[in-house]
Protein backbone atom coordinates (compact mmCIF):
# COMPACT_ATOMS: atom_id res chain seq x y z
CA UNK A 1 0.00 0.00 0.00
CA UNK A 2 1.71 3.52 -0.75
CA UNK A 3 1.37 5.31 2.51
CA UNK A 4 1.91 9.03 1.45
CA UNK A 5 3.38 11.10 3.99
CA UNK A 6 1.71 13.69 5.90
CA UNK A 7 2.80 16.94 4.83
CA UNK A 8 1.18 20.58 4.51
CA UNK A 9 0.17 19.71 1.10
CA UNK A 10 -2.44 17.09 2.32
CA UNK A 11 -5.87 18.16 2.16
CA UNK A 12 -7.77 17.71 5.25
CA UNK A 13 -10.07 15.23 5.66
CA UNK A 14 -13.18 17.37 6.27
CA UNK A 15 -12.71 19.90 2.93
CA UNK A 16 -11.77 16.80 0.75
CA UNK A 17 -13.55 16.88 -2.60
CA UNK A 18 -14.50 13.38 -4.03
CA UNK A 19 -15.10 14.26 -7.37
CA UNK A 20 -18.10 12.38 -9.21
CA UNK A 21 -17.48 8.68 -10.88
CA UNK A 22 -19.67 5.51 -10.37
CA UNK A 23 -20.00 3.64 -7.22
CA UNK A 24 -18.64 -0.10 -8.31
CA UNK A 25 -20.81 -2.74 -8.84
CA UNK A 26 -21.55 -4.88 -6.10
CA UNK A 27 -20.26 -7.95 -7.65
CA UNK A 28 -18.42 -8.56 -10.95
CA UNK A 29 -21.59 -8.41 -13.73
CA UNK A 30 -23.03 -11.10 -15.63
CA UNK A 31 -22.41 -11.66 -19.24
CA UNK A 32 -25.33 -10.53 -20.54
CA UNK A 33 -25.78 -7.06 -18.18
CA UNK A 34 -22.21 -6.69 -19.15
CA UNK A 35 -22.71 -6.12 -22.20
CA UNK A 36 -25.23 -3.88 -21.97
CA UNK A 37 -23.14 -1.68 -19.67
CA UNK A 38 -20.33 -2.00 -21.66
CA UNK A 39 -22.53 -0.85 -24.36
CA UNK A 40 -23.86 2.42 -22.41
CA UNK A 41 -20.77 3.32 -20.45
CA UNK A 42 -17.82 0.32 -19.83
CA UNK A 43 -16.68 2.88 -16.71
CA UNK A 44 -19.65 1.43 -14.69
CA UNK A 45 -18.92 -2.53 -15.81
CA UNK A 46 -15.99 -2.38 -12.87
CA UNK A 47 -17.05 -3.83 -9.18
CA UNK A 48 -15.74 -3.84 -5.99
CA UNK A 49 -13.21 -7.39 -6.64
CA UNK A 50 -11.26 -4.80 -8.95
CA UNK A 51 -11.00 -2.08 -7.17
CA UNK A 52 -9.78 -4.39 -4.31
CA UNK A 53 -8.24 -7.36 -5.85
CA UNK A 54 -4.54 -7.49 -7.22
CA UNK A 55 -6.00 -10.26 -9.98
CA UNK A 56 -9.48 -11.03 -11.26
CA UNK A 57 -9.80 -13.61 -13.80
CA UNK A 58 -13.10 -13.59 -16.26
CA UNK A 59 -15.98 -11.39 -17.67
CA UNK A 60 -16.41 -11.02 -20.75
CA UNK A 61 -17.10 -14.18 -23.37
CA UNK A 62 -14.28 -14.03 -25.39
CA UNK A 63 -11.76 -16.74 -23.25
CA UNK A 64 -9.70 -16.36 -20.64
CA UNK A 65 -9.42 -13.06 -19.46
CA UNK A 66 -7.31 -11.51 -16.10
CA UNK A 67 -7.93 -8.12 -15.39
CA UNK A 68 -4.31 -6.97 -13.78
CA UNK A 69 -4.01 -4.38 -11.16
CA UNK A 70 -1.31 -4.92 -8.88
CA UNK A 71 2.17 -3.16 -9.93
CA UNK A 72 4.41 -5.98 -9.97
CA UNK A 73 2.59 -7.95 -12.26
CA UNK A 74 2.08 -4.45 -14.45
CA UNK A 75 5.88 -4.43 -14.58
CA UNK A 76 6.16 -8.07 -15.98
CA UNK A 77 3.56 -7.76 -18.59
CA UNK A 78 4.67 -4.03 -20.08
CA UNK A 79 7.78 -4.54 -18.93
CA UNK A 80 9.95 -7.10 -18.41
CA UNK A 81 8.58 -9.98 -20.13
CA UNK A 82 7.15 -7.25 -22.43
CA UNK A 83 7.81 -9.80 -25.63
CA UNK A 84 5.63 -12.36 -24.31
CA UNK A 85 2.28 -9.77 -24.41
CA UNK A 86 1.33 -7.87 -27.78
CA UNK A 87 -1.21 -5.63 -28.28
CA UNK A 88 -4.49 -7.11 -28.69
CA UNK A 89 -6.91 -6.33 -32.02
CA UNK A 90 -9.58 -4.60 -29.98
CA UNK A 91 -7.18 -1.91 -28.59
CA UNK A 92 -5.37 -1.75 -32.21
CA UNK A 93 -9.16 -1.55 -33.65
CA UNK A 94 -10.25 0.99 -31.25
CA UNK A 95 -7.73 3.52 -30.96
CA UNK A 96 -5.91 3.36 -34.27
CA UNK A 97 -8.53 2.35 -35.98
CA UNK A 98 -7.50 2.68 -40.05
CA UNK A 99 -3.93 3.82 -38.83
CA UNK A 100 -2.15 0.74 -39.15
CA UNK A 101 1.32 2.06 -40.37
CA UNK A 102 1.36 3.97 -37.55
CA UNK A 103 3.42 3.67 -34.39
CA UNK A 104 0.39 3.00 -32.20
CA UNK A 105 -0.34 -0.01 -34.16
CA UNK A 106 2.65 -1.46 -35.55
CA UNK A 107 4.55 -4.11 -34.25
CA UNK A 108 7.93 -6.25 -34.42
CA UNK A 109 10.76 -4.67 -36.76
CA UNK A 110 8.39 -2.03 -38.17
CA UNK A 111 7.64 -0.82 -34.39
CA UNK A 112 11.50 -0.95 -33.59
CA UNK A 113 12.65 1.14 -36.65
CA UNK A 114 9.57 4.03 -36.29
CA UNK A 115 10.29 4.49 -32.14
CA UNK A 116 13.64 5.38 -32.83
CA UNK A 117 13.03 7.20 -35.49
CA UNK A 118 9.88 9.32 -33.82
CA UNK A 119 12.08 9.20 -30.20
CA UNK A 120 13.79 12.88 -30.60
CA UNK A 121 10.93 14.60 -31.91
CA UNK A 122 9.49 14.35 -28.41
CA UNK A 123 12.97 14.33 -26.57
CA UNK A 124 12.55 16.75 -23.69
CA UNK A 125 14.48 19.62 -25.76
CA UNK A 126 12.20 19.82 -28.88
CA UNK A 127 9.25 19.71 -26.96
CA UNK A 128 10.18 22.23 -25.01
CA UNK A 129 10.71 24.15 -28.09
CA UNK A 130 7.08 23.97 -29.14
CA UNK A 131 6.02 26.54 -25.77
CA UNK A 132 6.10 29.37 -28.04
CA UNK A 133 3.14 27.46 -30.55
CA UNK A 134 1.48 26.17 -27.21
CA UNK A 135 1.46 29.58 -25.85
CA UNK A 136 -0.02 30.82 -29.09
CA UNK A 137 -2.14 28.86 -28.85
CA UNK A 138 -3.57 29.15 -25.39
CA UNK A 139 -3.69 33.01 -26.34
CA UNK A 140 -5.93 32.64 -28.92
CA UNK A 141 -8.12 31.41 -27.21
CA UNK A 142 -7.78 33.65 -24.50
CA UNK A 143 -8.81 36.48 -27.21
CA UNK A 144 -11.46 34.40 -27.98
CA UNK A 145 -12.89 33.96 -24.33
CA UNK A 146 -12.26 37.92 -23.73
CA UNK A 147 -14.61 38.66 -27.06
CA UNK A 148 -17.69 37.01 -25.07
CA UNK A 149 -17.68 39.51 -22.26
CA UNK A 150 -18.67 38.46 -18.43
CA UNK A 151 -21.44 35.89 -17.78
CA UNK A 152 -20.94 34.01 -21.27
CA UNK A 153 -21.74 30.25 -20.95
CA UNK A 154 -19.48 27.88 -22.81
CA UNK A 155 -18.85 24.58 -23.30
CA UNK A 156 -15.48 23.85 -21.64
CA UNK A 157 -14.74 20.10 -23.32
CA UNK A 158 -15.61 21.88 -26.54
CA UNK A 159 -13.46 24.74 -26.46
CA UNK A 160 -10.96 22.03 -24.94
CA UNK A 161 -10.97 19.95 -28.16
CA UNK A 162 -11.30 23.26 -30.09
CA UNK A 163 -7.76 24.53 -28.45
CA UNK A 164 -6.01 21.47 -28.52
CA UNK A 165 -6.59 20.87 -32.16
CA UNK A 166 -4.79 24.71 -32.75
CA UNK A 167 -2.05 22.98 -30.96
CA UNK A 168 -2.01 20.08 -33.41
CA UNK A 169 -2.19 22.48 -36.32
CA UNK A 170 0.92 24.59 -34.90
CA UNK A 171 3.05 22.16 -33.89
CA UNK A 172 2.76 19.09 -36.78
CA UNK A 173 2.25 21.89 -39.59
CA UNK A 174 2.79 25.32 -38.50
CA UNK A 175 2.10 26.67 -41.89
CA UNK A 176 -1.29 25.66 -40.89
CA UNK A 177 -3.89 22.94 -42.77
CA UNK A 178 -4.43 25.60 -45.69
CA UNK A 179 -7.52 26.81 -46.88
CA UNK A 180 -9.71 23.28 -46.48
CA UNK A 181 -8.98 23.70 -42.81
CA UNK A 182 -12.22 23.69 -41.54
CA UNK A 183 -13.18 20.73 -43.47
CA UNK A 184 -10.88 18.91 -41.82
CA UNK A 185 -11.76 20.31 -38.26
CA UNK A 186 -14.92 18.87 -39.30
CA UNK A 187 -13.60 15.53 -40.93
CA UNK A 188 -12.41 14.98 -37.52
CA UNK A 189 -15.04 15.49 -35.22
CA UNK A 190 -16.73 12.74 -37.07
CA UNK A 191 -13.80 10.49 -37.23
CA UNK A 192 -13.40 11.03 -33.40
CA UNK A 193 -17.20 10.32 -32.62
CA UNK A 194 -17.48 7.31 -34.98
CA UNK A 195 -14.21 5.67 -33.78
CA UNK A 196 -15.82 5.66 -30.11
CA UNK A 197 -18.65 2.94 -31.09
CA UNK A 198 -17.37 -0.37 -29.69
CA UNK A 199 -19.58 -2.78 -32.02
CA UNK A 200 -20.88 -5.73 -29.71
CA UNK A 201 -19.37 -8.21 -32.41
CA UNK A 202 -16.09 -6.92 -31.76
CA UNK A 203 -16.75 -7.80 -27.63
CA UNK A 204 -18.37 -10.95 -28.61
CA UNK A 205 -14.80 -11.37 -30.43
CA UNK A 206 -16.47 -11.78 -34.06
CA UNK A 207 -13.93 -12.54 -37.05
CA UNK A 208 -12.98 -8.76 -38.53
CA UNK A 209 -14.33 -10.04 -42.06
CA UNK A 210 -18.05 -9.52 -40.52
CA UNK A 211 -18.80 -6.09 -41.32
CA UNK A 212 -19.00 -3.47 -38.52
CA UNK A 213 -21.12 0.03 -40.25
CA UNK A 214 -19.30 2.64 -37.90
CA UNK A 215 -16.33 0.81 -40.15
CA UNK A 216 -17.20 2.27 -43.37
CA UNK A 217 -17.77 5.60 -41.86
CA UNK A 218 -14.94 5.99 -40.52
CA UNK A 219 -13.41 4.94 -43.77
CA UNK A 220 -14.53 7.52 -45.83
CA UNK A 221 -13.43 9.87 -43.32
CA UNK A 222 -9.95 8.41 -43.16
CA UNK A 223 -9.72 8.70 -46.61
CA UNK A 224 -10.79 12.06 -47.01
CA UNK A 225 -7.51 12.83 -44.26
CA UNK A 226 -5.50 10.88 -46.08
CA UNK A 227 -5.82 12.67 -49.51
CA UNK A 228 -5.48 16.21 -47.39
CA UNK A 229 -2.02 15.22 -45.42
CA UNK A 230 -0.41 13.79 -48.39
CA UNK A 231 -1.30 17.49 -49.90
CA UNK A 232 0.24 19.49 -47.05
CA UNK A 233 3.00 16.50 -47.27
CA UNK A 234 4.20 17.17 -50.44
CA UNK A 235 4.10 21.14 -50.50
CA UNK A 236 6.39 20.51 -47.50
CA UNK A 237 8.55 18.29 -49.02
CA UNK A 238 8.83 20.88 -52.13
CA UNK A 239 10.07 23.43 -49.87
CA UNK A 240 11.96 21.52 -48.22
CA UNK A 241 13.49 20.54 -51.75
CA UNK A 242 13.84 24.14 -52.82
CA UNK A 243 14.09 26.49 -50.00
CA UNK A 244 15.18 24.60 -46.72
CA UNK A 245 15.73 27.47 -44.65
CA UNK A 246 12.15 28.59 -45.10
CA UNK A 247 11.02 25.22 -43.87
CA UNK A 248 9.16 25.58 -40.44
CA UNK A 249 10.62 24.12 -37.58
CA UNK A 250 7.82 22.09 -36.91
CA UNK A 251 6.95 18.03 -35.93
CA UNK A 252 6.25 17.48 -40.14
CA UNK A 253 9.50 18.94 -41.03
CA UNK A 254 11.35 16.87 -38.55
CA UNK A 255 9.28 13.92 -39.56
CA UNK A 256 10.26 14.21 -43.37
CA UNK A 257 14.00 14.80 -42.17
CA UNK A 258 13.95 12.14 -39.35
CA UNK A 259 16.35 9.31 -40.12
CA UNK A 260 17.44 5.63 -37.89
CA UNK A 261 20.76 6.49 -36.63
CA UNK A 262 21.19 2.71 -36.76
CA UNK A 263 20.09 1.73 -40.48
CA UNK A 264 20.26 5.14 -41.80
CA UNK A 265 16.77 3.78 -42.87
CA UNK A 266 13.72 6.54 -43.24
CA UNK A 267 9.87 6.37 -42.85
CA UNK A 268 8.42 5.53 -45.72
CA UNK A 269 5.31 8.40 -47.31
CA UNK A 270 2.61 5.92 -45.78
CA UNK A 271 4.75 5.89 -42.86
CA UNK A 272 4.64 9.21 -42.18
CA UNK A 273 0.98 9.86 -43.52
CA UNK A 274 -0.01 7.60 -40.93
CA UNK A 275 1.95 9.00 -37.90
CA UNK A 276 0.86 12.33 -38.47
CA UNK A 277 -3.02 10.81 -38.25
CA UNK A 278 -1.51 9.06 -34.90
CA UNK A 279 -0.22 12.46 -33.39
CA UNK A 280 -3.41 13.77 -34.27
CA UNK A 281 -5.47 11.12 -33.16
CA UNK A 282 -3.80 9.92 -30.33
CA UNK A 283 -2.58 13.64 -28.86
CA UNK A 284 -5.87 15.48 -29.17
CA UNK A 285 -8.70 14.02 -27.82
CA UNK A 286 -6.23 12.63 -24.59
CA UNK A 287 -4.90 16.09 -23.71
CA UNK A 288 -8.70 17.94 -24.21
CA UNK A 289 -10.02 15.64 -22.28
CA UNK A 290 -7.40 16.12 -19.20
CA UNK A 291 -7.82 19.97 -19.76
CA UNK A 292 -12.08 19.57 -19.52
CA UNK A 293 -11.40 17.82 -16.37
CA UNK A 294 -8.72 19.98 -14.45
CA UNK A 295 -10.67 22.99 -15.23
CA UNK A 296 -13.79 21.32 -13.98
CA UNK A 297 -12.01 19.90 -10.74
CA UNK A 298 -10.40 23.25 -10.19
CA UNK A 299 -13.94 24.66 -10.32
CA UNK A 300 -15.03 22.75 -7.54
CA UNK A 301 -11.42 22.69 -5.22
CA UNK A 302 -11.22 26.56 -3.46
CA UNK A 303 -7.80 25.66 -1.81
CA UNK A 304 -6.55 24.15 -5.37
CA UNK A 305 -8.02 26.55 -7.35
CA UNK A 306 -6.35 29.61 -5.04
CA UNK A 307 -3.11 27.52 -4.99
CA UNK A 308 -2.73 27.56 -8.76
CA UNK A 309 -3.95 31.30 -9.03
CA UNK A 310 -1.11 32.47 -7.00
CA UNK A 311 1.42 30.62 -8.97
CA UNK A 312 0.26 31.69 -12.34
CA UNK A 313 0.55 35.53 -11.19
CA UNK A 314 4.12 34.40 -9.54
CA UNK A 315 4.92 32.43 -12.87
CA UNK A 316 3.40 33.88 -15.84
CA UNK A 317 4.74 37.77 -16.52
CA UNK A 318 6.38 38.80 -19.15
CA UNK A 319 6.81 36.44 -22.40
CA UNK A 320 7.22 32.60 -21.30
CA UNK A 321 10.55 31.36 -21.85
CA UNK A 322 11.41 27.38 -23.31
CA UNK A 323 11.25 26.03 -19.38
CA UNK A 324 8.07 28.21 -17.84
CA UNK A 325 6.41 24.20 -17.55
CA UNK A 326 8.71 22.99 -15.44
CA UNK A 327 8.50 25.78 -12.84
CA UNK A 328 4.42 25.57 -12.55
CA UNK A 329 5.04 22.71 -10.51
CA UNK A 330 1.42 23.20 -8.78
CA UNK A 331 -0.32 23.48 -11.81
CA UNK A 332 1.27 20.49 -13.17
CA UNK A 333 0.54 18.50 -9.84
CA UNK A 334 -2.85 19.26 -10.77
CA UNK A 335 -3.02 17.79 -13.98
CA UNK A 336 -1.08 14.71 -12.62
CA UNK A 337 -4.08 14.44 -10.29
CA UNK A 338 -6.37 14.93 -13.18
CA UNK A 339 -5.11 11.81 -15.13
CA UNK A 340 -4.74 9.93 -11.94
CA UNK A 341 -8.87 10.49 -11.61
CA UNK A 342 -9.95 10.74 -14.74
CA UNK A 343 -7.17 8.74 -16.94
CA UNK A 344 -8.03 9.56 -20.68
CA UNK A 345 -7.08 6.27 -21.74
CA UNK A 346 -8.90 4.21 -19.46
CA UNK A 347 -7.51 0.22 -20.66
CA UNK A 348 -4.51 -1.23 -21.66
CA UNK A 349 -4.82 -4.51 -23.27
CA UNK A 350 -2.23 -6.94 -24.16
CA UNK A 351 -2.16 -10.48 -25.50
CA UNK A 352 -0.16 -13.52 -23.82
CA UNK A 353 1.73 -15.15 -26.86
CA UNK A 354 3.10 -18.12 -24.63
CA UNK A 355 2.68 -19.71 -21.04
CA UNK A 356 3.50 -17.38 -18.17
CA UNK A 357 2.43 -16.50 -14.54
CA UNK A 358 1.38 -13.32 -12.83
CA UNK A 359 1.03 -13.18 -8.97
CA UNK A 360 0.46 -16.87 -9.04
CA UNK A 361 -2.20 -16.47 -11.65
CA UNK A 362 -1.82 -18.92 -14.94
CA UNK A 363 -1.49 -17.29 -18.05
CA UNK A 364 -2.25 -19.31 -21.44
CA UNK A 365 -1.30 -18.17 -24.82
CA UNK A 366 -4.27 -16.35 -26.13
CA UNK A 367 -5.13 -14.87 -22.58
CA UNK A 368 -6.35 -11.49 -22.78
CA UNK A 369 -4.91 -9.23 -20.45
CA UNK A 370 -6.75 -6.02 -19.43
CA UNK A 371 -4.93 -3.00 -17.24
CA UNK A 372 -7.38 -0.62 -16.22
CA UNK A 373 -5.67 3.23 -15.40
CA UNK A 374 -8.82 4.00 -13.94
CA UNK A 375 -9.16 1.00 -11.49
CA UNK A 376 -5.20 1.09 -11.18
CA UNK A 377 -5.60 4.67 -10.10
CA UNK A 378 -8.43 4.03 -7.23
CA UNK A 379 -7.58 0.77 -6.00
CA UNK A 380 -7.41 0.81 -2.15
CA UNK A 381 -4.26 -1.46 -2.02
CA UNK A 382 -2.78 1.19 -4.02
CA UNK A 383 -3.70 4.49 -2.87
CA UNK A 384 -4.18 6.65 0.62
CA UNK A 385 -8.13 8.10 -0.23
CA UNK A 386 -7.95 7.13 -4.07
CA UNK A 387 -11.59 8.92 -4.69
CA UNK A 388 -10.59 11.81 -3.00
CA UNK A 389 -9.01 14.99 -5.23
CA UNK A 390 -5.53 15.90 -3.55
CA UNK A 391 -2.55 17.02 -6.03
CA UNK A 392 -0.17 17.08 -3.25
CA UNK A 393 -0.06 13.65 -3.98
CA UNK A 394 2.61 14.45 -6.98
CA UNK A 395 4.30 17.14 -5.03
CA UNK A 396 7.23 17.01 -2.64
CA UNK A 397 8.71 13.91 -1.03
CA UNK A 398 5.04 12.54 -1.71
CA UNK A 399 5.47 11.96 -5.29
CA UNK A 400 8.59 9.83 -4.30
CA UNK A 401 5.87 7.65 -2.99
CA UNK A 402 3.87 6.50 -6.08
CA UNK A 403 4.63 3.40 -7.42
CA UNK A 404 6.06 3.71 -11.14
CA UNK A 405 3.43 0.58 -11.94
CA UNK A 406 0.63 2.03 -9.60
CA UNK A 407 0.31 4.90 -11.81
CA UNK A 408 -0.13 4.89 -15.31
CA UNK A 409 -1.97 7.30 -17.39
CA UNK A 410 0.69 7.55 -20.15
CA UNK A 411 1.25 3.71 -19.63
CA UNK A 412 4.93 1.85 -19.07
CA UNK A 413 7.61 -0.27 -20.68
CA UNK A 414 8.38 -0.16 -24.60
CA UNK A 415 5.28 1.13 -25.54
CA UNK A 416 5.10 3.98 -23.10
CA UNK A 417 3.15 6.84 -24.77
CA UNK A 418 5.75 8.54 -26.69
CA UNK A 419 3.67 12.04 -26.52
CA UNK A 420 3.81 12.13 -22.21
CA UNK A 421 5.95 15.20 -22.00
CA UNK A 422 4.22 16.85 -25.07
CA UNK A 423 0.73 16.74 -23.50
CA UNK A 424 2.05 17.41 -19.74
CA UNK A 425 3.69 20.80 -21.18
CA UNK A 426 0.52 21.21 -23.25
CA UNK A 427 -1.70 20.48 -20.41
CA UNK A 428 0.25 22.60 -17.71
CA UNK A 429 0.65 25.93 -20.04
CA UNK A 430 -2.74 25.84 -20.81
CA UNK A 431 -4.29 25.21 -17.76
CA UNK A 432 -2.08 28.33 -16.36
CA UNK A 433 -2.94 30.68 -19.20
CA UNK A 434 -6.56 29.97 -18.25
CA UNK A 435 -6.59 30.32 -14.55
CA UNK A 436 -4.38 33.66 -15.06
CA UNK A 437 -6.69 35.22 -17.56
CA UNK A 438 -10.60 33.94 -16.39
CA UNK A 439 -12.69 33.12 -13.55
CA UNK A 440 -14.93 30.03 -13.89
CA UNK A 441 -17.46 28.31 -12.55
CA UNK A 442 -19.90 25.53 -13.73
CA UNK A 443 -23.54 26.19 -14.37
CA UNK A 444 -25.39 25.07 -11.69
CA UNK A 445 -27.62 22.61 -11.88
CA UNK A 446 -25.03 20.50 -14.51
CA UNK A 447 -24.59 17.23 -13.67
CA UNK A 448 -21.56 16.10 -14.18
CA UNK A 449 -20.65 12.30 -15.28
CA UNK A 450 -18.03 10.71 -17.06
CA UNK A 451 -18.78 8.70 -19.87
CA UNK A 452 -15.61 6.27 -21.58
CA UNK A 453 -16.37 6.46 -25.32
CA UNK A 454 -12.23 5.54 -26.09
CA UNK A 455 -11.41 8.27 -24.16
CA UNK A 456 -12.89 9.39 -21.02
CA UNK A 457 -14.93 12.63 -21.45
CA UNK A 458 -17.55 14.42 -19.10
CA UNK A 459 -20.89 13.46 -21.00
CA UNK A 460 -22.93 16.15 -22.23
CA UNK A 461 -20.48 18.43 -21.90
CA UNK A 462 -18.91 20.88 -19.57
CA UNK A 463 -20.97 24.63 -19.40
CA UNK A 464 -19.18 26.93 -18.07
CA UNK A 465 -19.78 30.51 -17.07
CA UNK A 466 -16.69 32.33 -17.39
CA UNK A 467 -15.61 36.11 -16.79
CA UNK A 468 -12.65 38.10 -16.23
CA UNK A 469 -10.07 38.00 -13.72
CA UNK A 470 -7.21 40.18 -12.34
CA UNK A 471 -4.23 39.54 -11.54
CA UNK A 472 -4.42 38.72 -7.90
CA UNK A 473 -7.70 38.19 -7.92
CA UNK A 474 -8.21 35.04 -5.40
CA UNK A 475 -11.31 32.34 -4.99
CA UNK A 476 -11.56 33.16 -0.98
CA UNK A 477 -12.17 36.91 -1.53
CA UNK A 478 -12.52 39.63 -4.38
CA UNK A 479 -15.77 37.74 -5.99
CA UNK A 480 -15.89 34.27 -5.24
CA UNK A 481 -16.60 31.64 -8.09
CA UNK A 482 -19.91 31.36 -6.40
CA UNK A 483 -20.89 34.40 -6.71
CA UNK A 484 -19.79 34.65 -10.15
CA UNK A 485 -22.40 32.10 -11.12
CA UNK A 486 -24.86 33.55 -8.78
CA UNK A 487 -24.72 37.06 -10.08
CA UNK A 488 -24.63 35.91 -13.76
CA UNK A 489 -27.67 33.85 -13.56
CA UNK A 490 -29.50 36.94 -11.93
CA UNK A 491 -28.17 39.17 -14.95
CA UNK A 492 -29.64 36.56 -17.46
C1 LIG B 1 -2.99 13.33 -21.81
C2 LIG B 1 -2.63 12.93 -23.01
C3 LIG B 1 -2.25 11.52 -23.37
C4 LIG B 1 -2.54 10.34 -22.73
C5 LIG B 1 -3.30 10.14 -21.42
C6 LIG B 1 -1.94 9.29 -23.51
C7 LIG B 1 -1.98 7.94 -23.14
C8 LIG B 1 -1.31 6.93 -23.82
C9 LIG B 1 -1.20 5.56 -23.37
C10 LIG B 1 -1.83 5.00 -22.08
C11 LIG B 1 -0.46 4.89 -24.27
C12 LIG B 1 -0.01 3.43 -24.17
C13 LIG B 1 -1.02 2.47 -24.77
C14 LIG B 1 -0.56 1.02 -24.58
O1 LIG B 1 0.45 0.72 -23.98
O2 LIG B 1 -1.31 0.15 -25.06
C15 LIG B 1 -0.11 5.83 -25.32
C16 LIG B 1 0.62 5.51 -26.45
C17 LIG B 1 0.89 6.40 -27.47
N1 LIG B 1 0.64 7.77 -27.45
FE1 LIG B 1 -0.25 8.82 -25.99
N2 LIG B 1 -1.34 9.83 -24.60
C18 LIG B 1 -1.49 11.20 -24.55
C19 LIG B 1 -0.99 12.13 -25.44
C20 LIG B 1 -0.29 11.82 -26.58
C21 LIG B 1 0.25 12.78 -27.52
C22 LIG B 1 0.20 14.30 -27.35
C23 LIG B 1 0.80 12.06 -28.55
C24 LIG B 1 1.52 12.53 -29.81
C25 LIG B 1 1.55 13.74 -30.26
C26 LIG B 1 0.62 10.66 -28.25
C27 LIG B 1 1.04 9.63 -29.04
C28 LIG B 1 1.07 8.30 -28.65
C29 LIG B 1 1.63 7.24 -29.48
C30 LIG B 1 2.21 7.40 -30.88
C31 LIG B 1 1.53 6.05 -28.72
C32 LIG B 1 2.01 4.65 -29.14
C33 LIG B 1 3.45 4.47 -28.67
C34 LIG B 1 4.04 3.11 -29.06
O3 LIG B 1 3.28 2.14 -29.17
O4 LIG B 1 5.26 3.05 -29.22
N3 LIG B 1 -0.04 10.55 -27.05
N4 LIG B 1 -0.63 7.07 -25.01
Amino acid sequence: MIQAPEHSDRPNPESAYRPPAPKPQARPLKPLALLRTLKRNPLECWATPHFEQPIVAGGLPIGHVLLVHEPGAIRRVLLDNAANYRKDRLQRRVLSAGLNDGLLSAEGEQWRLQRRVLAPMFARRTVMDFTPAMMAAAEALIDRWSALGDCATIDAAAEMAMVTLDVVERTIFSDGFGSDAEAIRMAMATYFNTIGKISPLDILGVPDFVPRLSRFRVRSTLNFFESEVDRVISNRRRILAEQPRQAPNDLLTHLLGALDTDSGESLTEAEVRSNILTFIAAGHETTANTLSWALFLLSQSREWRERVEAEVDRELTGSADAGIADRLTETRAVIEETVRLYPPISAISRVALDDDALNGEAVRPGSLIVISPYVLHRHRRLWDRPDVFDPGRFLGNASATVDRFAYLPFGAGPRKCIGSAFALQEATLMLAVIVKNFNFQMRPGHAVWPSLRVTLRPANGLPMIIGKRSPGERSSNDVSHHELAARCMMDS
